[in-house]
C-alpha cells in the first residue's frame, strides 16, 4: 500500500459519499464528516470535530478482554494501525473502525457504548473501510461497481479479524472459491473442456503467484469497464497482461483485434471449442465476417478458396499469424 487519499481528493470523496453518510448514526457518523485519511508519511488528522484523544484507550486495552480477536488481528495487515505512533487515536488500532472505546471499557464492556456493524447496511460498512481505502486506484471505483450496487460489502470478501484473516489480503476465503461462493453459475464455465485454469488452483489449496485467478481479469473493487474487467497497462484488454505477443502494434493489424477486442472471437472463461473460440470450427468463425453476408470492411474470402476441399478448410494453416503480422498483409508469417 503506497498511498492513501490526499486531502483534496479526500474532500471530493467525502462530498461524493455525502448522501450515503447521512444514514450513519451517533458519534461515529461525525468521524466521516471531516476529511481525515491516513496517508503514508503524513499524520492523519482527527476524523471527528468532537475528537478528544482521551475518549480512546488503544488496542492494548481492548486486548485485555478481547484477547482472541486481538491475536487474530495481530496477524493481519491492519495490525500496522497500532504502530503509527503519530496518527491520531481514532485512526489507530481497533478504534479506527469501532470508534472511541473508553465509555465501553468504563462500562465493563457495555455493548451499547461501542460502534458495531450489526445494524449497518452493506454500503455503510464499506464506507467505514473506504475512509482509508478510497485513495488507491485499485479501490477508488468501488462505488461504481456491481458489488457496491448489489450490497456486497467489503466484509463479504474480507474478514477484519476472523481466524481466516491470516490469509493473504485478509480474504474470507481464497480465490476462486470466494467468488464461486456467489457466482456459482460461472464455475461450470471453468469446468469446460477448454478453459483458463482457474479452478485448478483449489486442488493446490493455495493461490500461487503466476496461476490464474478471477482477479487477474476482474477488479472485484469495481471499475469503469463492463463486467469490471481489469485494464492491463496501457489501457489494453486484460488479456494482454499474459498474452503480450498478441498485442502488437503490428504493421498488418487484423482489424477486429484493435476494434472489438479478443472476445469477438474468444470466450474468456471456458468453451467446448479448442482455443476458447466462439465457434467449433475456425473457418465458421472466419466466414461469419469474410463472406458476402459478413462484416462491413472485411473482404470476402477469395473464390479460389474452394471450401469443398480440405486444403482450404483450415484457414489458419496458411493465415498463421491471425492476430496480426509485421511481415505479411495476409498474415502468412
Ligand atoms: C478494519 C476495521 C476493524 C478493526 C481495525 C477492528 N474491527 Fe472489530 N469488527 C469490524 C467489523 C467490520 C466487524 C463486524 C464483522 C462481521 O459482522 O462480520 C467487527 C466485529 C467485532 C466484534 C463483534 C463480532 C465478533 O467478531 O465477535 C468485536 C468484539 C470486535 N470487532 C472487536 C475488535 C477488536 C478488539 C479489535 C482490535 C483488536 C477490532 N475489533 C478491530 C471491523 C474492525
Ligand atoms: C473490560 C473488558 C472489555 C474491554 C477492555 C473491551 N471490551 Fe469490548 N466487550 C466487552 C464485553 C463484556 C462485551 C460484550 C460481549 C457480549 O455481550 O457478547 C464486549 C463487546 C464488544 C463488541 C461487540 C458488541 C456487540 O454488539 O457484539 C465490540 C465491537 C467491542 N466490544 C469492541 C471493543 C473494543 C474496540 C475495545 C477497545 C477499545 C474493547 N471492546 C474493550 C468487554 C470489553
Ligand atoms: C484507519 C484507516 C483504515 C481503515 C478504517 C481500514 N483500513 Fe484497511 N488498511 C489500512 C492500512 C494502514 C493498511 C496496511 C497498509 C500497508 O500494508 O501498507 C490496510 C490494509 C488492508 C488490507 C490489505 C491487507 C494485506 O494483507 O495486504 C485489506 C484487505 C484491508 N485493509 C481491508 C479493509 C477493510 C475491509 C476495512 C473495513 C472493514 C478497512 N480495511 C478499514 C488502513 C485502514
Ligand atoms: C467481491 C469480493 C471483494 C470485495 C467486495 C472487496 N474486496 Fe478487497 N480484495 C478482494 C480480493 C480477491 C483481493 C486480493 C486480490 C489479489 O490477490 O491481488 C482484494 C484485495 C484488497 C486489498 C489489498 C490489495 C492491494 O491493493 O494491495 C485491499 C486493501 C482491499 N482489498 C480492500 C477492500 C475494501 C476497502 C473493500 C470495500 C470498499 C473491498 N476490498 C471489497 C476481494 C474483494
Ligand atoms: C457475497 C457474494 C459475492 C461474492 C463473494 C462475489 N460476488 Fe461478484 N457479484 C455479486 C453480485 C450480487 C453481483 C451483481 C449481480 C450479478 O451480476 O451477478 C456481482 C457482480 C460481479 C461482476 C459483474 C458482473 C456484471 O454483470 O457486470 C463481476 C465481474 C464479479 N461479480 C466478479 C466477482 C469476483 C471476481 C469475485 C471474487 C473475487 C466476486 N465477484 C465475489 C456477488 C458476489
Ligand atoms: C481470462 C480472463 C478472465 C478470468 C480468469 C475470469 N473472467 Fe470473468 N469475464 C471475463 C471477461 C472478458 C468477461 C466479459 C465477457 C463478455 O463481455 O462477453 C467476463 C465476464 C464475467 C461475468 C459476467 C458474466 C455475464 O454473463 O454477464 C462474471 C460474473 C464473471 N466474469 C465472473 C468471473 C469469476 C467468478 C471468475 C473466476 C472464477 C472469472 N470471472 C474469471 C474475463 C475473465
Ligand atoms: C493471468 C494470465 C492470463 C490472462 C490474464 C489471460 N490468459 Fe489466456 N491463457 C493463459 C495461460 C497460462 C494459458 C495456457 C495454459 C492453460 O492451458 O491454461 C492461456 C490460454 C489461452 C488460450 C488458448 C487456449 C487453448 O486451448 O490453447 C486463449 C485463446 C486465451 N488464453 C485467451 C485469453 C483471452 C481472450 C484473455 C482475456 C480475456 C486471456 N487469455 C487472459 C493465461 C492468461
Ligand atoms: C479474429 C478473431 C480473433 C481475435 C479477435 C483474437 N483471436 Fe486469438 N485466436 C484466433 C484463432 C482463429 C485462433 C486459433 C489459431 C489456430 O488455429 O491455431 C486463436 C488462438 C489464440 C491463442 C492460442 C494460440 C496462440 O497463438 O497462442 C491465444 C493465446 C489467443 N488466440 C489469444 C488472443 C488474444 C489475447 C486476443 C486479443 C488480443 C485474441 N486472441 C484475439 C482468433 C482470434
Ligand atoms: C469479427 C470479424 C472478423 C473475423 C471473425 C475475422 N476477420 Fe479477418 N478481417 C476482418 C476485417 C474487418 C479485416 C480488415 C480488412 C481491412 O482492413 O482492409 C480483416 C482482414 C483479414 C485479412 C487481410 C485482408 C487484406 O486484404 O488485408 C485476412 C487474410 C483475414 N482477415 C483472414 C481471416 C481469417 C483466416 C479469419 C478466421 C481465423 C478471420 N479473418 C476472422 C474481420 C474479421
Ligand atoms: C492453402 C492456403 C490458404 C488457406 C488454407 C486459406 N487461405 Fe485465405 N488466402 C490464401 C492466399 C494465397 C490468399 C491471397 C493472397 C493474395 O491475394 O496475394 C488468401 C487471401 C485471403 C483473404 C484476403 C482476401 C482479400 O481480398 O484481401 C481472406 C479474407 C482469406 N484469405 C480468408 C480465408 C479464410 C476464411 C480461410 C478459411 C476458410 C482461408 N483464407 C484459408 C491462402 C489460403
Amino acid at each position: 500500500m503506497t498511498s492513501f487519499t490526499g486531502p483534496l481528493k479526500a474532500i471530493k470523496m467525502t462530498l461524493i459519499s455525502g448522501l450515503v453518510l447521512v444514514g450513519l448514526v451517533g458519534a461515529f457518523s461525525l468521524s466521516f464528516s471531516k476529511s481525515a485519511k491516513p496517508d503514508k508519511g503524513k499524520t492523519p488528522q482527527a476524523t471527528s470535530a468532537n475528537y478528544k484523544a482521551e475518549d480512546y484507550v488503544g488496542a492494548d486495552t481492548c486486548k485485555t478482554c478481547h484477547e482472541e480477536i486481538y491475536n487474530n488481528f495481530q496477524k493481519t495487515g491492519h495490525f500496522k494501525l497500532t504502530r503509527y505512533g503519530n496518527w491520531t487515536a481514532d485512526n489507530k488500532g481497533c478504534e479506527a473502525c469501532h470508534g472511541p472505546g473508553k465509555a465501553h471499557v468504563d462500562g465493563g464492556g457495555d455493548k451499547t457504548k461501542i460502534h458495531t456493524f450489526e445494524d449497518q447496511s452493506a454500503k455503510q460498512i464499506s464506507e467505514t473501510c473506504l475512509r482509508c481505502h478510497a485513495g488507491k486506484e485499485e479501490h477508488n471505483n468501488f462505488r461504481r461497481g456491481e458489488h457496491w450496487r448489489n450490497d456486497v460489502s467489503c466484509i463479504n470478501c474480507h474478514a477484519p479479524h476472523s481466524p481466516t484473516a491470516t490469509d493473504l489480503k485478509m480474504l474470507v476465503q481464497k480465490e476462486p472459491m470466494l467468488c464461486i461462493s456467489c457466482h456459482s453459475e460461472i464455475k461450470a464455465q471453468f469446468n469446460m473442456p477448454f478453459r483458463h485454469k482457474v479452478m485448478e488452483n483449489t486442488t493446490k489449496g493455495n493461490v500461487l503467484e503466476g496461476t490464474m485467478k478471477c482477479t487477474d481479469c476482474h477488479n472485484p473493487h469495481g471499475g469503469f469497464e463492463q463486467k469490471q474487467v481489469r485494464l492491463a497497462t496501457g489501457g489494453d484488454a486484460p488479456c494482454m497482461k499474459c498474452h503480450a505477443d498478441k498485442q502488437g502494434p503490428f504493421v498488418f493489424e487484423h482489424a477486429p483485434l484493435r476494434e472489438e477486442g479478443c472476445t469477438i472471437c474468444h470466450i474468456p472463461h471456458g468453451s467446448n471449442n479448442p482455443k476458447l473460440l466462439k465457434r467449433n470450427e475456425v473457418r465458421i468463425l472466419c466466414l461469419e465476417c469474410h463472406s458476402n453476408a459478413g462484416t462491413v470492411g472485411a473482404p470476402d474470402t477469395p473464390s479460389f478458396h474452394n471450401q469443398a476441399t480440405a486444403r482450404f478448410q483450415n484457414c489458419t494453416t496458411c493465415h498463421v499469424k491471425i492476430h496480426g503480422s509485421n511481415l505479411d498483409r495476409f498474415y502468412f508469417r
